[in-house]
This record gives C-alpha cells, structure tokens and sequence, in this order.
C-alpha cells in the first residue's frame, strides 16, 4: 500500500525547489497532491510531470501572505477532493543576506509576510480541517532558524518565526490529534539559490560551512517532510529535523 494513498497534501510552493520535490514525492506515493503557488508557469509544469507519472495533482493558484488567498485555496482543495489530511507550510523569498541598516521595509515586509504571516495563514486555514481527518502541518524552517549567518535580518528573524510557530501550534493542537513538524535545511540548490551558483563567496561559504562539504538538493529535504508526515512519525510533533550536512551541529 502506498504511503499516503487516500491523503490530501497542499503544498505551498509546490512549482520550485523543495516544494516541487515534495511535489513529485507525495505522488509518486499515492496523494492527491495541491501544487500551490503563485507562480502559474512552473507550477503547472510540476502537476503536469505527476500526471504523466500516473499521478493526482492540481495546481491551484494563492499568495501565502493574503489570509484570503490562503482560505480560498483550503476551500478549493475540499472541493476538488473533499478532505485534507497534510499541509506543508514551504513557500518563502530570500534576503540576499541583507544585514539589518541594509534592510528596507519593503524587503522586511515581504519576508515577513510570506515566511512567517504566510506560514500563520496557513495554519489557522488547514488546523479545522486537520483536525477533522487527524492530520498534520510540515513546515520549511531552515539553519536561519536555529541559529545567525544562514541569512540576512529579516530571512532570520521569519526562521526563528517559524520555529516558534511549530512548537507553539504543536503544542496547542496535539490534544486534538493534530501533529505539527518542520525541517531545517541548509544550502540547497533551488530557485532561491540560482543567483549564487557562481557567486564563489557565498557557494564556497556554505560548502565550507557544511561538515559533510557540499550544498543539498531539493529531493534530500523532500523525503525528511515525508517522513514527518507520515505515519512513521506517529509520536513526533513540536520537532525541527535538521537536514543541513552537519551545519548546525557545530
Ligand atoms: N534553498 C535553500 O538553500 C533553502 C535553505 C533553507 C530553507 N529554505 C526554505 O525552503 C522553502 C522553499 O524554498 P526553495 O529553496 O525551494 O525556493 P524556490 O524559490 O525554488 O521555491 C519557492 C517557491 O515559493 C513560491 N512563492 C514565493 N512567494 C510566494 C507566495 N507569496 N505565495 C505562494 N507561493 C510563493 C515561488 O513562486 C516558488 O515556486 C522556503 O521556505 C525557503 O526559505 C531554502
């Protein structure tokens, strides 16, 4: 049997990187699967791969930072396959490392709203219906979470958000059967790190960084979520795995 047939998984993000992973995973192992994401183009792309796999997946389109983008998109999910069971909390925008006289509102605001408002929409959109199907949340924290010099001020500060929100959902929601987890990736290569690629200073910063020496990809990160969502982590909740080559066990 497959590991999540008969699961509704949305998965913001789903049309890049982590969230495309994800994406082809949760698929490949049975789901109805919600790319959700902003961007149209790449995200139809992602469901039209799983479709030709054999595949259920719909792109539905939402930005994370609008509370009714991300209530209509719960909505639309119920109403194309009529439960939910998983919500994986993935999409976010980088700082380019910008430090903190360097950071604009603009750029604070932004992060903010799609890293961390946008991870609290989600949330408080998908915990009635987990609830209902004892489901559960993954969220896409990251090394900046747990520690400085994985980004800028305000990439950061929505990490360490982010960690926040996990312990303090799990912790409110686990009498109602709900179970909420997130992973601490480091350095991979997605759409969020193409402009570093040949950028010599950062890429040899984080291979160097990194006690296993080499950036990570999308699919490593993809199958720690699935792990977190799926029945194997029956008695897991309030954690944040660390899938980062050893970063932050330094
Ligand atoms: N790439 C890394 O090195 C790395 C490391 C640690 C954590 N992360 C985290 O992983 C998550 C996924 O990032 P990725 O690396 O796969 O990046 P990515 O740029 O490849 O994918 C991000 C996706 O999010 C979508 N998105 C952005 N804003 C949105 C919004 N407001 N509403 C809906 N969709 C929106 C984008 O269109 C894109 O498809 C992010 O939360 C990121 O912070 C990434």
């Amino acid at each position: 049997m497959s590991r999540f047939a008969d699961k509704t998984v949305i998965i913001t993000g789903g049309g890049s990187g982590i969230g495309k992973a994800c994406a082809e995973l949760f698929a490949r192992d049975g789901a109805k699967v919600v790319v959700a994401d902003l961007a149209e183009e790449s995200a139809m792309q992602v469901v039209e791969q799983i479709q030709r796999m054999g595949g259920d997946a719909l792109f539905l389109q939402v930005d994370t930072s609008l509370w009714h983008s991300v209530q209509q998109l719960v909505a639309d999910t119920l109403d194309a396959y009529g439960s939910l069971d998983i919500y994986i909390n993935n999409a976010g925008v980088f700082d380019g490392f910008a430090k903190c006289m360097d950071t604009t509102d603009k750029v604070w605001d932004q992060v903010i709203n799609v890293n961390l408002k946008g991870y609290f929409h989600g949330c408080r959109a998908a915990l009635p219906e987990l609830i209902k199907s004892g489901g559960n949340i993954v969220m896409t924290a990251s090394i900046a979470g747990l520690g400085a010099g994985g980004g800028g001020t305000a990439y950061t500060a929505s990490k360490f958000g982010t960690v926040g929100l996990i312990k303090q959902i799990a912790c409110e929601y686990a009498d109602q059967g709900v179970r909420v987890n997130g992973v601490a990736p480091g350095g991979l290569h997605t759409g969020m790190t193409d402009m570093y690629a040949d950028d010599e200073a950062v890429a040899g910063f984080i291979s160097s960084r990194t006690p296993l020496g080499r950036w990570g990809e999308p699919e490593e990160v993809a199958s720690a979520i699935a792990y977190l969502a799926s029945a194997d982590a029956g008695y897991v909740t309030g954690s944040i795995l660390s899938v980062d080559g050893g970063w932050r066990a330094q």
